[in-house]
């Protein structure tokens, strides 16, 4: 099938490559030149195992073109996805759907005979008619463009694993006899094959899909979160505890692991969605408690701002504190709503001397945390530190020896907020550890 990917973010650029590993000829179109040159040349302009490989690979075979014209993407193919970013509105808690309008709007106007419009990307129930309406007004095809909603599940870092082998596909239509049906099983026919469960639904539940699976993930972990909050106070081990009940079918032990709190530009951003477009649904009573999942996950963050001041006497003012992490989670260099950023940012106010350091995310922590200190080992970053936070857990910091470790320190102290370091290690290697969610 010949096929087009509007937008090619951290969603765009996986799912054009991986549907040119499926076969398809695709072209990737993005607004951005750079963005377009780089990915052209078979490199993605973010860290994301394997999506290098499978970019060289498919532009080098052909089969995956990118281009900055939405003239060319229009004419391409008779399946259009896309994928471009709703990220939070600024100063609100909704979504900004300005670059979803603007660019279904601007391929519209190029759309001239019978196509799919697929869209992939995060939205408040209801956008789905609004997408629409904006086809119907300006694309030259009019009614013969059909609107299906396309949820995508993929968490950075495994993309390309959730890419390709997905734990289901979710194909929204407003109509029951749809042809844009037929083209998307056509479109996904390997995985389906393959046994995929494959929910074909009504627009609004599909769009509920994703901000529904999303806020239930976050509470998940705000759940664990708040339970460590009672382990620290009552002497428990929250890690013990997430194992114990993650043993039970019905809690299991997926996404439910205790420590820092997440982040990055999808759970905090879709929980808040979620909630402010129930508020303009008039049911927001019925998400209350979500606001108590972002509070809980929030109070994560402070809590180990309390521990360092804690560890250093108080006052921090002139003190050596390193980071052990800037990205979001392990394996991407994001670095959105990063709460490994964010508490290295909020100790830097409080006066200490804050270094970072992160397999991938140095660059991107650089541009946005000018004032923070930056270095590319995680041995030389420690050296003369007063205290070692540990906050976003790459296997890489893992691996370091603690014994070296203490030899370069001026305080061997550590705060595992992730609760994924040896302890034993550390500290018969002289380290006083405390562990976030252990008394
Ligand atoms: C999340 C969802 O998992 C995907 O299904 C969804 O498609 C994606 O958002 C999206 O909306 O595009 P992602 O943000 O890439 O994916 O990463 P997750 O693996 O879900 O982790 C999110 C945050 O939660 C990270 O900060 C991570 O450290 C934290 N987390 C995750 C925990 O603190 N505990 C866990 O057990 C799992």
């Amino acid at each position: 099938m010949k096929l087009t990917v509007i937008g090619c973010g951290y969603l765009g650029a996986t799912h054009a490559a991986c549907m040119a590993e499926l076969g398809h000829d695709v072209l990737g179109m993005d607004s951005d030149r750079d963005k377009v040159q780089l990915l052209s040349s078979g490199r993605a302009p973010f860290f994301e195992p394997g999506l290098d490989d499978l970019l060289a690979q498919h532009t080098a075979s052909g089969r995956l073109r990118f281009t900055a014209s939405y003239a060319e993407a229009a004419q391409f193919g008779e399946l259009h996805f896309i994928g471009v970013g709703t990220p939070q509105q600024a100063g609100g808690s909704s979504y900004d759907l300005s670059h979803l309008f603007s660019a279904v709007r601007h391929l519209a106007t190029h759309l001239r005979r019978p196509a799919v419009v697929a869209v992939k990307s995060t939205v408040p129930v209801g956008t789905a008619p609004r997408a629409a309406e904006i086809l119907r007004e300006f694309a030259p095809a009019g009614e013969q463009i059909q609107v299906a909603w396309n949820p995508e599940f993929l968490r950075e870092s495994c993309a390309i694993e959730d890419t390709l082998r997905p734990d289901r596909l979710v194909l929204g239509f407003d109509s029951e006899q749809s042809w844009g049906e037929a083209v998307l099983r056509q479109c996904f026919a390997e995985i389906i094959a393959a046994g995929t469960p494959t929910i074909v639904t009504d627009w609004a539940t599909a769009e509920l899909a994703k901000a529904s699976a999303n806020s239930f993930l976050a509470t998940k972990i705000s759940f664990i979160n708040a339970v460590a909050e009672v382990c620290e106070s009552a002497g428990a081990d929250v890690h013990q505890l997430a194992e114990i009940l993650g043993h039970d079918v019905r809690i299991g032990r997926s996404g439910m692991r205790p420590g820092l709190g997440f982040g990055g530009g999808c759970l905090p951003k879709d929980l808040r969605g979620f909630m402010a477009r129930a508020g303009e649904l008039g049911v927001d009573q019925a998400f209350a408690f979500l606001r108590e999942v972002d509070a809980i996950n929030q109070r994560r963050r402070e809590r180990v701002v309390t521990l360092a001041r804690e560890q250093l006497g108080g006052d921090l003012a002139g003190r050596r504190i390193t980071v052990w992490g800037a990205a979001f989670k392990p394996d991407t260099d994001d670095i959105r709503d990063s709460p490994a950023l964010a508490v290295a940012q909020r100790l830097h106010e409080l006066g200490a001397t804050v270094t970072v350091t992160d397999p991938k995310a140095l660059d991107s922590a650089r541009k946005v945390r000018p004032e923070l200190d930056y270095v590319d080992d995680p041995v030389a970053a420690v050296e003369g530190a007063d205290l070692l936070l540990h906050l976003t857990e790459w296997p890489e910091f893992g691996r370091v020896d603690p014994e070296q470790l203490a030899r370069r320190v001026a305080g061997a102290t550590v705060i595992d907020g992730r609760g994924t370091l040896d302890v034993d290690a550390w500290r018969s290697a002289g380290w006083a550890v405390r562990v976030l969610g252990r008394a």
